[in-house]
């Protein structure tokens, strides 16, 4: 059976195509193919994909929430339907079954590549906003719920299994920080960018209980699927009305910053009790999905009280193609799927493997405190560089942050960077026990580590790690392995290779422009490498 799984939405489309007979499996992100960030695509885009691929679909699935006038499932309980909408066929000149499922139902299922499916007991998903403008949804075996039954008209999909909340919006809260703090860029991004910021203030305890004693928090989500608006507006009070403070809105503003480490550290407080008062058994099989799941504060809390969770690298809409493939899987009975070389499974510009002597010299500017363009194989899913298209650097120069920044990557001064350790070292430098190969947790860094790595090590001492093995990606394990012999750190500073304002680059083009423009001192373009001093 051929599957053609896709997201236009609002933002960050992408397609995924699959067929299960032959295992061909191909993914895209509109916004690396047009290099416009966050990009929309339209059907016209899917009609090329396919047909670069000779790809003739039998079954179609998508998510829209009538985003793009491609219909929604009826109501928040109705997670998927079979549609009769020929528009899709029409253009895409093919004549597939279709079907619409639920935009977090499509988050939810995304998560395949992480998890054994048949032991998810909860898909828990929070965003902006999905259809029907839920907020945050749990949806109780979402496995078991996918069944021909429940496409019969007016039949709803197990009720009793979906809680669906809709005036609780935890990345709103930093959205409107943000936007007081007239920060650049998209919306969307403005929690991301918010997100670091929680480390340079104090609580202010009388406002967090307040907080906690709002009646939503106080009382608890048993009731949720009976709370209005009104329930939450006192809480919405108190973490809204510019943050609680008259400006100005920066972190020069002692009452502002405490204010907005005070909400953060609320809404995440909020996020946690949704998970302890809804999961049964605390190490049950838990997908967590949703733009809301890239906070890495918030996920800290959670990955300390659940062992089983799993956040995919692609928690955002980008990674919604994956939820609309599995779903067709699953209605058909077909067997699981596999995605190599997953996470690196953009379909965008593969490279030549530099050759030994290649990457010495490329560990040896790091060594000597370059900065670095690294682009290989193919390209992450999801919105991080995880080693295939990253900007690299030592991570001990004492005032790295802020070198990178005036250099080349010129992000907002109170924005932590990464570290990519090697997995099998990171329990040495962290407070962590299991690898994180994603960059979704932010863990402790240990105590006589701190001033070794004060590049990647984050005010409150905390640090946003990737973890990296061989089996994930030998080339990047093998250039960090070199660093760690000449250095004794067995780990670099590791930012997405891209321009302000951009997406990640996904093609040599792009690179070669780049590092004309700015001020990098060199650019590793599979074996390919271009240096300033030499
Ligand atoms: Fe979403």
């Amino acid at each position: 059976m051929k599957i053609l799984g896709f997201y236009i939405g609002g933002h960050d489309s992408n397609i995924m195509i699959y067929d299960s007979e032959t295992k061909f499996i191909k993914y895209s992100k509109s916004e690396r193919y047009f290099g416009v960030k966050h990009h929309r695509a339209n059907l016209s885009w899917l009609k090329d994909y396919i047909n670069k691929y000779d790809f003739n679909p039998d079954v179609i699935v998508w998510t829209d929430g009538n985003r793009n006038n491609l219909g929604q499932c009826s109501s928040s309980q109705e997670l998927y339907k079979k549609t009769t909408n020929n528009e899709i066929n029409r253009v895409l000149g093919t004549n597939a079954d279709c079907y619409i499922i639920d935009h977090h139902f499509g988050h939810g299922l995304s998560c395949w590549p992480l998890v054994d499916t048949d032991k998810v007991k909860y898909a828990f998903c929070s965003d902006g906003k999905g259809d029907h403008l839920d907020r945050f949804s749990i949806i109780k075996n979402p496995y078991e719920i996918i069944d021909e039954k429940y496409l019969e008209p007016g039949v709803l999909t197990k009720p009793e299994n979906i809680i669906k909340i809709k005036s609780f919006c935890p990345s709103a809260t930093l959205d409107h920080v943000g936007i007081a703090m007239k920060l650049y860029g998209a919306v969307i991004d403005m929690a991301g960018k918010v997100m670091g910021a929680y480390a340079y203030g104090d609580i202010k305890q009388d406002h967090v209980d307040k907080c906690l004693n709002s009646p939503v928090l106080k009382n608890g989500w048993t009731s949720i699927k009976d709370m209005s608006d009104e329930d939450f507006k006192p809480l919405d009070d108190l973490l809204y009305a510019h943050a609680l403070c008259e400006g100005p809105y920066n972190l020069d503003n002692k009452e502002f910053v405490d204010y907005l480490t005070s909400n953060h550290y609320v809404v995440g407080k909020g996020v946690e009790s949704l998970f302890l008062e809804n999961v049964d058994d605390k190490d049950d099989v838990i997908t967590y999905s949703g733009g809301t799941a890239q906070n890495t504060v918030w996920n800290e809390e959670l990955f300390s009280n659940f062992k089983n969770l799993h956040i995919p690298p692609h928690p955002y809409d980008g990674g919604m193609s994956l939820g609309c493939v599995e779903f067709a899987r699953i209605l058909f009975k077909l067997d699981k799927m596999t995605l190599p070389n997953f996470p690196y499974v953009q379909d965008d510009e593969e490279t030549s493997i530099p050759d030994e002597s290649t990457i010495d010299k490329v560990v040896d500017m790091l060594v000597d405190g370059k900065i670095v363009g690294w682009f290989q194989g193919a390209g992450e899913i999801g919105p991080r560089a995880l080693g295939n298209r990253s900007i690299l650097m030592h991570p001990g120069l004492e005032k790295g942050k802020d070198i990178i920044n005036e250099r080349v990557k010129h992000r907002e001064y109170w924005r932590p960077f990464a570290p990519s350790v090697l997995e099998e070292y990171a329990g040495e430098w962290f407070d962590l026990d299991v690898p994180s190969p994603y960059m979704l947790r932010a863990v402790t860094t240990k105590e006589d580590k701190r001033k070794i790595i004060p590049s990647v090590t984050h005010k409150d001492f905390s640090s946003r790690v990737q973890t990296v093995s061989k089996e994930q990606n030998l080339l990047y394990h093998t250039l960090i392995k070199k660093f760690y012999d000449k250095t004794g750190i067995p780990l670099v500073l590791n930012t997405s290779l891209n321009d302000g304002g951009q997406p990640i680059f996904s093609y040599r083009k792009q690179c070669v422009e780049f590092y004309n423009k700015v001020d990098i001192d060199a650019i590793c373009i599979g074996s390919e490498l271009h240096c300033k001093d030499t």
